[in-house]
């Protein structure tokens, strides 16, 4: 059975969906760069081990990265999972992962990489937002994309309304990939990403409209 590792720093509700999802992995175990992040009480109150690694307390990325990693090394872990995980990683941590390190990002990359994307798309007057699921690689949010969620935008939205509907469906996707990924049906091989037994193309859409 795949070992996972969720990452996180805030509240964790995906982090929630994955732990009610029963996944065919196991989550080992949850990392914290913030010791009072809610998303440690919901570990715990699924019997799940946690680690707060406090980034202030190191002089580097580089040192903070590296007594995560060994965290990692510890539990034995296949698989990590970046849920609301804010912090950049350094390009040795993401090389040890590369293949084996996944992220949720709320906006349809590689449209609006980086912050605020609900009010980026907002200002843009966008028709259609979302979130994408994808490997991690060392340039931030360009990793190859494995699925997205996609809503339509209608002009009553809010930032608040369209994080929502954004936050809901990454509820679904990430849980499904994760699956995907525990079950075999897909695999980062030295030739690319495979889905069902055939190069993935372009990434597994789900709308909600
Ligand atoms: C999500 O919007 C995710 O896309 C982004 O961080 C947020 C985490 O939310 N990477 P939560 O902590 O899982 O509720």
């Amino acid at each position: 059975m795949i070992k996972i590792a969720v990452l996180v720093s805030g509240s964790g509700s995906n982090l929630q969906a994955l732990i009610d999802a029963n996944l065919s992995g196991q989550i080992v175990g949850v990392i914290s760069n913030k010791p009072d992040a809610y998303a440690l009480e919901r570990a715990k109150n699924a019997g799940i081990q946690t680690a707060a690694i406090e980034h202030k307390q190191y002089p580097t990325r580089e040192a903070f990265d590296a007594v995560m990693h060994q965290q990692l090394l510890d539990w034995d872990v296949d698989l990590v999972i970046l849920a609301g995980f804010m912090r950049i990683l350094s390009a040795q941590f993401v090389q040890s992962w590369e293949g084996k390190m996944v992220n949720i990002h709320p906006s349809l990359l590689p449209n609006y990489k980086g912050m605020h994307t609900h009010k980026r798309v907002l200002n843009t007057g966008d028709v259609f937002h979302g979130c994408t699921v994808h490997y991690v690689t060392a340039e931030l949010d360009a990793g190859q994309a494995l699925a997205q969620g996609v809503v339509k935008v209608s002009n009553q939205d809010t930032e608040t309304s369209l994080a929502n509907r954004v936050h809901e469906l990454e509820h679904i996707i990430y849980p499904q990939v994760v699956e995907w990924i525990c079950t075999g049906a897909l695999k980062h091989t030295s030739n690319g990403v495979i889905y069902r037994d055939h190069p993935m193309k372009a990434p597994v859409q789900f709308c909600k409209f």
